[in-house]
Parts: C-alpha cells; structure tokens; sequence
C-alpha cells in the first residue's frame, strides 16, 4: 500500500519517530513517503496516513492541525493513523496517579477522533535538548513549574515499532 507519514517537529525528535515508523513499514513492504505536512503536494496519491506532530501547550503544532483540517474528508475516507510526541522522562504514572501517556494526550485529539475517526492514536515519551531551543521555549523551560520537561531522548523506540507493526498488520486485513 502507498503509506504517506507526514509529520510536523520543531526540534528533530517528532521527525525521528516519523522516519522510524516510516522505515519500518517500508521494510514490511509498503511504499512509503515521510514528509513534513507543509510539503505534502498531492495526499489523494496515498491509500493510508499516519500523521504526527509534538506537542506544545497541550496541543499540536500549527502545521498539523491544519493538515488535518484541510484534508479531513480523505483522512475519514482512508486509514488514518495519529501520534503525537510529548512528554518527557521515564515516569509512566504522575505524581497524581495519572497515566502519563494519556494525560499528555493533545486536546485535538479529541476534534480529530469526531471528524475522521483515526484507526489509532498514540502518544510517544519525546526528547529534549535544551541547548536547541529557541526564543520562548527556552524561557519557558527554565520555569520552575516546569520541571516536568527534564532533558534528554525518551523516545521508546520498541513502542514506536509495535504501533507501526499494529498498523502494518490492520492494513494487511483492510487490502484483504
Ligand atoms: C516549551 C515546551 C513546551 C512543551 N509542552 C509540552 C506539552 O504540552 N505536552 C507534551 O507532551 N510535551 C511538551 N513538550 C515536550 C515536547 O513535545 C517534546 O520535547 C517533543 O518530543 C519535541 O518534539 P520536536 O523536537 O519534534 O519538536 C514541551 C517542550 C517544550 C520545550
């Protein structure tokens, strides 16, 4: 199947994990685009997506958002795949009870599962390196309220890779 993983990341993390899940299905066997979702040109040419985007504030980048809006009647009509790449550390529960990964869940998650019914959304540990970080994202790193975004690379690369094998196996029952 022609799969098209489109991605929005401010930083590289967020990339990373699209160029993983995208190498991964590659090597299932299926023909696969990465592309940031400002440079995709022509989103009819794919039979599947998987979309993902950091999350800043609680929410998605911009860029996502807009990818998502802008082409919700073919992403409803196609399998659709969501991730988003967040929270930092290693702690699964919050000091709270809360599960991390869930509460990290971006609030568009909750318009996009109403307007195109994704097949899947996911939320996966980020990194963070703070010497990258530009203007205020710096600044707001540095607030001690902030000390839920501690440095360095979260990403769960064998969660990465069993999501993206879920979905290889789901599109394999959808081509059937
Ligand atoms: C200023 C700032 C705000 C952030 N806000 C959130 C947030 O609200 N929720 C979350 O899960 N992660 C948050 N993060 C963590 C980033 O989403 C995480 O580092 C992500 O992996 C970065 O991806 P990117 O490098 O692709 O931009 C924040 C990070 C920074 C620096």
């Amino acid at each position: 199947m022609r799969v098209l993983v489109a991605y929005s990341s401010k930083y590289g993390a967020t990339r990373g994990i699209a160029d993983r899940v995208g190498e991964r299905l590659t090597e299932l066997g299926h023909e696969v685009d990465i592309e940031r979702c400002d440079d995709v040109e022509y989103p009819e040419g794919f039979d599947a997506f998987v979309i993902g985007s950091a999350a800043y504030m609680g929410k998605w980048r911009k860029e996502a958002r807009r990818f998502v809006r802008h082409n919700a009647d073919l992403l409803a009509g196609r399998p659709t795949w969501l991730f988003s790449s967040g929270p930092l550390g290693t702690d699964r529960v919050d000091k709270d009870g809360n599960d991390v990964l869930v509460a990290a869940a971006p609030k568009d998650f909750e318009e996009f599962e109403e307007r195109i019914h994704p097949r899947g959304t996911m939320v996966f540990f980020g990194a963070l390196d703070v010497d990258k970080l530009r203007g205020p994202d710096r600044i707001v790193s540095w607030m001690p309220e902030n000390d839920a975004l501690p440095e360095g690379d979260f990403r769960d690369w064998d969660a990465v890779d069993g999501w993206t094998a879920a979905i290889d196996a789901e599109l394999a029952t959808s081509a059937a």
